[in-house]
């Protein structure tokens, strides 16, 4: 591991990470890590939306006491932040998804390992677990192991008997990517892996191990492996772990998720790298948590930059949430310790807005926390078809009046 560095003084939000991460990464890996697909519309519109929400605090309420721990598949986690699964993250740093284990174990924050890690799957294992055991850790998050459906079923297995050894705790399916996305940005880089860099738990021949990321150009040969409902039925039944889909959108695949067994859906776009001007998260997760979420665990990723979209993903329905580029940022300039600043600024600012809103606890969010701008305040037509439809919700009516924050007993089946 690389002599960890103090995090200077100016660095004080997600943002600023990321200008530090311009600085540190060359124009190779930058238009890996900050890119996404097309004109990247679905990667800016994932930030925008969050932002697009409005709180409504509530004051004078008892706070002491309070605390952002949550319920998620039976475990109590210190707060709601999980850590995406992004792949080649020695491209961002040397010490890689080792680096971002420790900083994860150390934060209490979920890790999501990805197929395409840099960093063999056994040894980011046992550094999650060394740092989680130590005293000075806060309360650990889960380590879940994300998995691309491999060519060859054989190649599969493999992987899920290594995962399930080395003490992953469910296997997060991906079911957004059958293809890459048109990377545009990649391409103009004329983006390549560096020399030593490649997905270590693949065999070298498997076709995702080599496939450049940016290379749209194998769509014929990926898409004879992309994945059916038929595979999630096999996993489900195959793995002794919970399965969670990742890259749900349609409330209809939400509940055909249900339907197989799965324990819980990630809502994802892929964080805006595979179809651009795909809805963003913030927009598809109420309807997706109104179909699944008393049922099954439901998380976000996508565009969350700030606590209060955190909070925000909460109160919509999310029981949890993932980032995934901000991390990479704060390891690529900071290695372990730019990536537990980066949890410790969420969790912090998270708080904060636990507090302004006037909640103890997440479990205290209630859908009247959240106008959407257009919503509040009422404008003259907003009033005049309040009045002429009287059985539409009023002007200020929370965005999912359905929603009720899920009990622990939902959450914890
Ligand atoms: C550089 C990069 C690599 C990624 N690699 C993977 C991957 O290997 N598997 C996967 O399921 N998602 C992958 N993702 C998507 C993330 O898991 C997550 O859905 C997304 O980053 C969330 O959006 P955010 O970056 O705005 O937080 C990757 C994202 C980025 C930025």
């Amino acid at each position: 591991m690389q002599a960890l560095k103090p995090i200077p003084p100016h660095i004080v939000n997600l943002a600023d990470h990321e200008a530090a991460a311009r600085e540190a990464l060359d124009d190779n890996a930058w238009a890996y890590f900050a890119g996404g697909a097309a004109d990247e519309l679905t990667l800016r519109a994932n930030v925008s939306a969050w932002q697009g929400l409005q709180l409504l605090p509530r004051v004078l309420q008892p706070l002491q006491a309070g605390h952002s721990q949550v319920q998620l598949l039976g475990r109590t986690l210190a707060h709601p932040v999980l850590l995406a699964p992004v792949a080649y993250q020695r491209m961002a740093h040397p010490d890689g998804e080792l680096a971002t284990a420790l900083a994860a174990a150390a934060q209490g924050a979920g890790l999501v390992l990805s197929t395409q890690a840099s960093t063999p799957l056994e040894d980011v294992a046992h550094a999650y677990h060394r740092m989680a055991s130590d005293p000075a850790s806060d309360s650990p998050g889960p380590l879940w192991f994300q998995l691309y459906l491999q060519p060859r079923r054989d190649t599969t297995l493999q992987l899920l008997a290594r995962a399930e050894a080395a003490g992953f705790e469910a296997i997060v399916l991906t079911v957004d990517a059958p293809v890459h996305g048109a990377r545009d940005r990649e391409r103009r880089a004329g983006f390549r892996l560096p020399p030593g860099i490649r997905a270590v738990n693949l065999p070298a021949t498997d076709s995702c191990s080599t496939t450049p990321p940016g290379d749209a150009s194998t769509i014929g040969g990926l898409l004879q492996h992309s994945p059916t409902w038929a595979d999630v039925r096999w996993l489900v039944q195959t793995t002794r772990l919970p399965v969670l889909l990742k890259g749900i959108l349609h409330p209809d695949d939400a509940r055909q998720a249900l339907d197989v067994g799965v324990a819980g859906v990630i809502v994802s776009n892929h964080g805006g790298r595979t179809l651009d001007t795909c809805l963003p998260t913030a927009h598809a997760l109420p309807a997706v948590a109104q179909a699944v979420g008393a049922h099954m665990a439901v998380l976000a990723d996508g565009g969350i930059r700030r606590g209060t979209d955190v909070f925000k993903a909460l109160d919509m329905g999310a029981h949890a949430v993932l980032v995934g580029k901000p991390y990479v940022y704060g390891l690529a300039h900071a290695g372990a310790v730019g990536v537990a600043h980066v949890i410790r600024l969420l969790r912090d600012e998270f708080d904060i807005a636990l507090a302004l809103c006037g909640c103890a606890s997440p479990a205290d969010i209630r859908p009247a926390h959240l106008v959407s701008e257009k919503q509040y305040p009422p404008t003259s037509n907003a009033i005049h078809s309040h009045l002429k439809y009287s059985n539409q919700p009023s002007a200020c009516t929370p965005l999912n009046p359905h929603h009720r924050a899920p009990s622990a007993a939902q959450l914890s089946q």
